[in-house]
């Protein structure tokens, strides 16, 4: 079993499996991630294997800080401000790359742009300063399956892939970090996550755009890559059906309530929130999913979630995860 308690000697093992090119699984405020030296091509590429990922599909590169993103990142000066505001934190900007960096193209997938984000969980902190690389991280699950909120989620997916699972308990907001186009002079939307669109346009102190008005640079668009590949419809399913909106239970169905339950789903639902707390229910999200999916259950059926605020994150992971595949 590769799951450890994150305490100083083990956060020290797995910085040098990292730095020996190996994976290691590691608690992030947002999910676990499961990560690998993002200079070594060979490391990186175990990743993909690890996950059965499609190989357009881009990397998120993990940083201990500002200086360190600026060495593998160019700045305009709403990303500095939004770095400021929301570093260390859930939110990871999509920069024009330093090619110069050292950063294996397999990360960024062939795209002119890199993902980089400081996280804020002390134990991912502890371990970018203890192996002292950039760290390429993914969601630590099976590609196409949910987003890993606790270690033995990473367990069930992809144990016996890693070398060590560092356990630190279920992560803080269960959902994953916010990316924003933050190449131009626009800062644009391109996953909804954990930091709310609504702080960062306070901090801008102007609108923020919607991937559709992202004109992407000349060689995104020439390629014919989406954005952010990793919005792929159905990137976040389950294996059951999943039925959006749902006002009434059908027979053979499970529900995914929030706030009161619908009726008739005594014994046959789990609750994202029963007081109605986006905050709470986005933190539950994918530990119920995984949990109604285990049922066996045909179809989830899931209850009117509102679009207001860590919403409109939720109910863009649950519309993925309803799309046909
Ligand atoms: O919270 C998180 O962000 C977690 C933890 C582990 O940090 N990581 C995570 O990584 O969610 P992943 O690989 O599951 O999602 C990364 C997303 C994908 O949708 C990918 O397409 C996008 O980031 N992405 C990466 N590089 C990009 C780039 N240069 N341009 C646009 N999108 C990019
Ligand atoms: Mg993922």
């Amino acid at each position: 079993m590769p799951i450890v308690p994150a305490n100083d000697a083990e956060i020290a093992r797995a910085a040098s499996e990292l730095t020996s090119g190996r994976l290691v699984a590691f608690p992030t405020e947002t999910v676990y991630g499961l990560g690998a030296d993002a200079t070594n091509g060979r490391a990186v590429a175990q990743i993909f294997e690890a996950k059965g990922r499609p190989r357009f599909n881009p990397l998120i590169v993990h940083v201990a800080d500002q200086a360190a993103a600026e060495r593998i990142g160019q700045f305009t000066s709403r990303a500095r401000r939004l770095a400021e505001a929301f570093w260390p934190g859930p939110l990871t900007l999509v920069l024009p790359r330093r090619s110069e960096a050292g950063i294996s193209d397999l990360v960024t997938a062939g795209l002119d742009t890199i993902a980089v984000r400081v996280p804020s969980h002390p134990v991912a902190r502890a371990l970018l300063a203890a192996a002292g690389i950039p760290v390429a991280a993914p969601s630590a699950n099976v590609s196409g399956h949910v987003s890993p909120t606790t270690a033995e989620h990473v367990d069930a997916d992809l144990g016996d892939k890693v070398a060590l699972i560092l356990n630190a308990g279920p992560t803080e907001h269960g959902l994953e970090s916010t990316i924003v186009d933050a190449t131009g002079d626009r800062i644009v939307m391109l996953r909804p996550g954990a930091v709310i669109r609504e702080a960062m346009e306070a901090v801008l102190g102007e609108p923020i755009g919607q991937e559709s008005e992202s004109a992407g640079s000349d060689e995104t668009r020439m390629s014919g890559q989406p954005r952010s590949p990793g919005q792929l419809a159905s990137h976040y399913a389950p294996r059951a059906r999943v039925r959006l909106n749902a006002t009434d239970l059908r027979p053979g169905e499970v529900l995914l309530a929030f706030g009161t339950p619908l009726p008739g789903a005594e014994g046959r639902s789990e609750n994202l929130s029963p007081s109605g707390d986006l905050v709470e229910a986005a933190a539950n999200l994918f530990a119920c999913l995984r949990r109604l999916d285990a049922t066996g259950a045909p179809t989830i059926a899931v209850m009117p979630i509102p679009e207001t605020g860590l919403g409109e994150a939720i109910n863009d992971r649950l519309r993925r995860a309803a799309a046909e595949r």
